[in-house]
């Protein structure tokens, strides 16, 4: 197995669009951590962005929270439920409602319908890739934001952003070119007080606990 568990929270960084409210990131990015047209858990996560529930900023990024699962022993993502609407297909749905956070590879593998003729209200099953970290990396950062790599991405825009070094982020996604302008890359990311959370720590096992056997 590739995985044995995943956990409790990711991050999606979600670039936002004109057409897009926090109401749309809700429906879309739906979980058992977001509840639908409750903003309050995405706001949590970007108080330095997001002030009040219609002030979205376009061109801008803000990170929601999901969670992290090991599929099938396989890898750590989560499944969104998508519903079709009229004139919906897999790259207005990949690359535009999840903000690149899927592929339309992705939605042709676990989707069973005909790429050319997906029927309205049809429940499409949306799957963001995750990291919960890595301890031979670094046991400080135990959360993490799935980022979409966009045209103006660098490594040295993202570590300055993230307030982080760009050789610990480049560690953390060791082939990426984080200027290629695509693809997705796992940065630290910091929790609902802005404190970046170290690995284990959710497990309620401390950060320099000592085994006892
Ligand atoms: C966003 O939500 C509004 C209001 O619910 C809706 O009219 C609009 O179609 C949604 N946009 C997208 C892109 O789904
Ligand atoms: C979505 O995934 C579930 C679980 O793997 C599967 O049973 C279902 O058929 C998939 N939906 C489509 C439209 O393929
Ligand atoms: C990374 O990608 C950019 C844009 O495609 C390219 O100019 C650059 O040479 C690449 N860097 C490396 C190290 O491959």
């Amino acid at each position: 197995a590739k995985c044995v568990k995943g956990c409790d929270v990711a991050l999606a960084s979600y670039y936002i669009i004109p057409s897009i409210q926090l109401r749309n990131i809700s429906n879309f990015m739906q979980s058992k951590i977001v509840l639908t047209n409750s903003f309050d858990v995405i706001m949590s996560y970007n108080r330095d962005v997001v002030f009040d529930k219609s002030g979205l900023i376009s061109y801008t990024r803000i990170n929601v929270p999901f969670p992290c699962e090991c599929i099938g022993g396989e890898f750590l993502g989560h499944v969104f439920e998508y519903t079709t609407k009229e004139g919906d297909d897999y790259d207005l749905i990949a690359n535009t409602y999840y903000a690149s956070l899927t592929t339309v590879e992705l939605l042709k593998k676990f989707n069973s319908y005909d790429p050319n003729h997906i029927p309205v209200k049809a429940k499409i099953n949306v799957t963001v890739i995750c990291s919960c970290g890595n301890s031979q990396i670094s046991k400080d950062y135990g959360l993490f934001v799935t980022y979409p790599l966009r045209s103006d991405d660098t490594l040295a825009k993202i570590a300055t952003k993230a307030g982080l070094d760009e050789g610990l982020i480049q560690n953390f996604n060791q082939d990426a070119n984080f200027s290629i302008g695509s693809g997705i890359v796992f940065i630290p990311g910091r929790d609902q007080n802005g404190h970046f959370f170290p690995l284990y720590s959710r497990t309620g096992i401390a950060k320099h606990h000592h085994h006892h056997h």
